[in-house]
């Protein structure tokens, strides 16, 4: 029998290569286009060192909407895991136009290029949408808040226009998954993330520093009204998170879902930016260089997640600890310092 083909948008980066290994895995076949302006065509062999399997790769720049309607047709594509996007937030706050753009050009030429075809979709939200929650753990149902950053605003938006398109088209069926804050690497360690310049996330500064990369790591804030005085967030391994995706395109084509469906996909676990330091330095055998600096304008003070929702629907859970999450991000760090992708 021929495996099930899905499209993966930004299929090189650091989310979509993780999920293209679990739908290998998975028995899918994977077609990745990618227009390699955040990661490198490289990915491609080194998913398939991992999986002995060589994915279709196109590069293709989905603002280019003749482009990806003739691929979408080319290919019958049916199932759409959609990752494609800018995401990094004090750029989208310096260069708004420039998000707005791509991130909805994109989403639009993708959502056209089906025409009538029936199409499974998963998107890449994200939990900024809650701003900071009045309640912890955040459900789903929680109101969403008014967004810090046009990064935000546009997955705010996307989720809307998504919504509203499945309720004039009864065979499109889309689920948004919200990622809490995905970190560490797969654990072979031949594929993680793989920041452009200076990290703005906290794993890859911590392990950048720690190998001397970085001088010194700030931590942003030490006053804030938690246990240790810094951040909350919930951490989820990014192999955990991709597993989340898969779940959500078998659900989808068992209609286990009512045709557009949001799920929060984290750990449901609070930790702090100390702690992850710590679980770091004891993972690692490094003493980190750190210091404790201001608040970063922007930051929620704490956020985790009520994820019984993926649990119930969509059979998943987040089974990787903080201590493996750490673990796999140190191990892809030494793996880069002797094998750079650029
Ligand atoms: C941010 C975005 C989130 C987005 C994600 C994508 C905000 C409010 N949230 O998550 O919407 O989906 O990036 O990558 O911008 N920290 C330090 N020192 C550092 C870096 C970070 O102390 O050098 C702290 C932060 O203050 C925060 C925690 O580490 O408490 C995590 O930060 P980060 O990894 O940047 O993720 P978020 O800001 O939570």
């Amino acid at each position: 029998m021929s495996k099930v083909k899905v499209l993966v948008t930004g299929g090189t980066g650091y989310i979509g290569s993780h999920t293209v290994v679990e739908l290998i895995a998975a028995g899918y076949e994977p077609i990745i286009i990618d227009n390699l302006c955040n990661s490198s065509a490289k990915i491609v062999d080194q998913i398939e060192k991992i999986t002995g399997v060589v994915p279709v790769f196109q590069q293709l720049d989905l603002c280019d909407e003749q482009a990806t309607r003739d691929f979408i047709q080319e290919h019958h594509i049916t199932n759409i895991i959609h990752f494609a996007a800018f995401k990094a937030v004090g750029e989208s706050v310096a260069e708004p136009l420039s998000y707005y753009r791509n991130n909805f050009y994109s989403l639009i030429n993708l959502l056209n290029a089906r025409g009538s075809r029936a199409v499974n979709f998963v998107f890449s939200s994200s939990c900024t949408v809650y701003g900071q929650p009045k309640q912890l753990p955040v459900a789903e149902d929680a109101p969403v808040q008014p967004a810090e950053s046009p990064y935000g605003n546009t997955k705010q938006i996307a989720e809307e226009m998504l919504r509203d398109l499945t309720k004039v088209n009864e065979n499109f069926n889309v689920i948004s998954l919200r990622y809490f804050n995905p970190v560490g690497a797969h654990a072979s360690a031949l594929i993680g993330e793989l920041p452009i310049g200076i990290p703005q996330n906290l794993v890859p500064f911590i392990t950048q520093t720690a190998i001397g990369k970085r001088e010194s790591l700030t931590v942003y804030g030490s006053d804030y009204n938690t246990p240790d005085g810094s951040c909350i967030r919930d951490y989820i391994h990014v192999v955990d998170l991709a597993k989340a995706h898969i779940a959500a395109l078998e659900a989808l084509q068992l209609n286990k879902t009512t045709n557009y469906d949001v799920f929060n996909i984290g750990t449901g676990k609070g930790i702090s930016v100390l702690e992850v330091i710590q679980a770091f330095e004891t993972v690692s055998g490094e003493k980190l260089n750190y210091t404790i600096g201001p608040r970063r304008p922007g930051d929620v003070e704490q956020i985790w997640g009520e994820v019984k929702k993926a649990e119930q629907l969509l059979g998943w859970k987040a089974e990787l600890d903080l201590a493996e999450m750490m673990r796999s991000a140190w191990a892809w760090e030494n793996y880069l310092s002797e094998h750079p992708i650029v």
